[in-house]
C-alpha cells in the first residue's frame, strides 16, 4: 500500500492560473488543461524519496515489550500519529497490544474507525468539557490531571460512567495532582456517578538517565498505598531499564515500539534487541568530482582536501531531514556506511562517496532504517548528529514524503 500524500492541490492551483478572454478561448484552454492534466497524470513520477514502515519490526518490538513486562497489559502509545509512522500504517501490527494510548479525540476516532473495540486511553485527558460527550460515545478512557477536568466530569450528562486514570505529579512537574492533593482528587472522583473505575498513573522524568525512577516511585507508592485501582507508571525506558521496579498493571511504551533505544547513547537499539520500524530512503540525483580546495553547498561549510567524489541525494530539511546535521552525519549509500558533507539544503544533501566508489546516479541512499542489503543505520545515530532524539526525527517526516508499508 502506498500513500502518496501531497500533490493534488498543485493541479488545482494551475487551473486557477488559466485566464480566458472569451468562450472559445476558454474551451481551448480547457482542452489544453485536460491534455496537460492527462500528461501530468501519466508522467508525474514522485521524487525518489520514500518512508517505508515495517510491520514485522513493529510486531517484533511489541513482543520485546511483552517479554520485558510479562505480567502487565500493554498500552501501545500511538500519539503524534504513531510517532510519525501513521496510525493506519501501524494498527494491524500493533493490534496485539491490550489498548491504544494517544493524545486527542481525532486520533481516538481514527483508532475506532479502524475497528478497534478495546481500550483507548487519552493520555492527557480531555481539553474541553464538550469532549466528554465523544468520550462517552466512543467509550474512551481518559486521564484526569487537574481540578477543571473533574469539574467537567461532574457536570457531564452521561448514561455510561467513565473509566479514568487519575494522574499524579510525582516529581516531573508537568501534569498531575501533587501527592498532597491526590487523595482529595480521588475522593471527589469516587463520589461522581459519572465515574466508573479509577486507575492511578504517573510519569517518570528520568527513566532513561542516571537519576532513575526510585525517587518518583517512592512518592507514588507512598501516596497511593491504600488506594484501590489499577496502576500504570512505566514508559519505554522504565519498562526496559527498570522492569522489576516499575512492574504494574499496565505499561505505556511508545518509542521502543518504533525501534529506537529509549536511552541512547547509553544503550543502542541492538542492545535492546529492537528493530527499525521506519526506513527513510532516497536516491542519488547527481555525482560531482571535487578537487582540493573545492567547497560544497551553502556557506561552503565543507572543503575537499584532495580529489573527492560526492553524491547529491534527494532529501532535505523540507522532507524532515534535520538541518542541524553537519559533516560527518552517518548515511548509507548502496548499503555502505559513509558520511554527509556540507550543509543540509531544503531538498538535497551531499554525501562522501569514498567508501562506495561504484556509487552512481540512482544509487540508493538510506537516511535511517534498513538498506536493501540489510545494513541498519539506527535513527538514534542520525538524531545524535542533529543534537536531538529519534522521537523528533520520526515525528518530523514531512507530509510531502510518500509513505509505503512493506510486507
Ligand atoms: C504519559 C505518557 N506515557 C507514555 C509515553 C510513552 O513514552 P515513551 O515513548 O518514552 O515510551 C508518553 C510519551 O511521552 C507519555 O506522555
Amino acid at each position: 500500500m502506498v500513500e502518496d500524500r501531497p500533490p493534488r492541490k498543485r493541479l488545482r492551483g494551475y487551473s486557477m492560473g488559466v485566464r480566458c478572454q472569451n468562450r472559445a478561448k476558454s474551451r481551448s484552454a480547457g482542452r489544453v488543461f485536460v491534455r496537460v492534466f492527462r500528461i501530468f497524470k501519466v508522467f508525474a513520477v514522485p521524487r525518489p524519496i520514500l518512508a517505508t514502515i515495517h510491520p514485522a519490526a513493529l510486531q517484533h518490538n511489541l513482543d520485546r515489550v511483552r517479554r520485558a513486562a510479562l505480567d502487565s497489559r500493554v498500552w501501545a502509545v500511538v500519539k503524534a500519529n504513531a510517532y510519525g509512522h501513521g496510525i493506519e500504517n501501524v494498527f494491524e501490527a500493533l493490534r496485539g497490544a491490550d489498548g491504544f494510548a494517544l493524545l486527542d479525540l481525532a486520533e481516538a476516532e481514527r483508532v475506532r474507525a479502524l475497528g478497534w473495540r478495546g481500550p483507548v486511553l487519552l493520555l492527557e485527558g480531555v481539553f474541553d468539557a464538550r469532549d466528554l460527550e465523544l468520550c462517552s460515545r466512543l467509550g474512551l478512557w481518559h486521564a484526569v490531571h487537574c481540578d477543571e477536568q473533574i469539574d467537567w466530569l461532574a457536570a457531564h450528562k452521561t448514561q455510561v460512567p467513565h473509566r479514568v486514570f487519575l494522574k499524579m505529579n510525582s516529581g516531573m512537574n508537568r501534569l498531575g495532582f501533587t501527592p498532597g492533593r491526590f487523595r482529595a482528587a480521588w475522593t471527589r472522583l469516587n463520589a461522581l456517578p459519572q465515574v466508573d473505575e479509577i486507575s492511578l498513573m504517573t510519569h517518570f522524568s528520568d527513566a532513561d538517565g542516571d537519576r532513575g525512577i526510585a525517587h518518583q516511585l517512592a512518592v507514588f507508592e507512598d501516596a497511593t498505598r491504600d488506594l484501590p485501582g489499577e496502576r500504570s507508571i512505566a514508559n519505554s525506558a522504565a519498562t526496559l531499564r527498570h522492569a522489576e521496579a516499575s512492574r504494574a498493571d499496565w505499561v505505556r511504551p511508545g518509542i521502543v515500539l518504533y525501534g529506537s533505544a529509549p536511552d541512547f547513547p547509553a544503550h543502542d537499539a541492538a542492545h535492546w534487541q529492537l528493530q527499525p520500524t521506519m526506513t527513510l530512503a532516497t536516491k542519488l540525483l547527481a555525482v560531482q568530482t571535487l578537487q582540493a580546495g573545492d567547497t560544497v553547498g551553502y556557506g561552503s561549510r565543507f572543503t575537499a582536501d584532495g580529489p573527492l567524489r560526492i553524491g547529491v541525494a534527494a532529501v532535505g530539511y523540507a522532507d524532515g531531514y534535520p538541518r542541524h546535521c553537519d559533516t560527518g552525519t552517518p548515511v548509507l549509500v548502496d548499503g555502505v556506511r559513509t558520511r554527509m558533507v556540507g550543509r543540509v539544503s531544503m531538498d538535497m544533501i551531499t554525501v562522501d562517496l569514498t567508501p562506495v566508489p561504484e556509487a552512481a546516479f540512482g544509487s540508493e541512499v538510506t537516511l535511517w532504517g534498513r538498506a536493501p542489503n540489510g545494513t541498519v543505520l539506527p535513527i538514534d545515530e542520525v538524531a545524535q548528529a542533529a543534537g536531538t532524539v529519534g522521537y523528533e526525527l520520526m515525528c518530523a517526516v514531512a507530509r510531502r514524503v510518500p509513505v509505503a508499508v512493506d510486507g
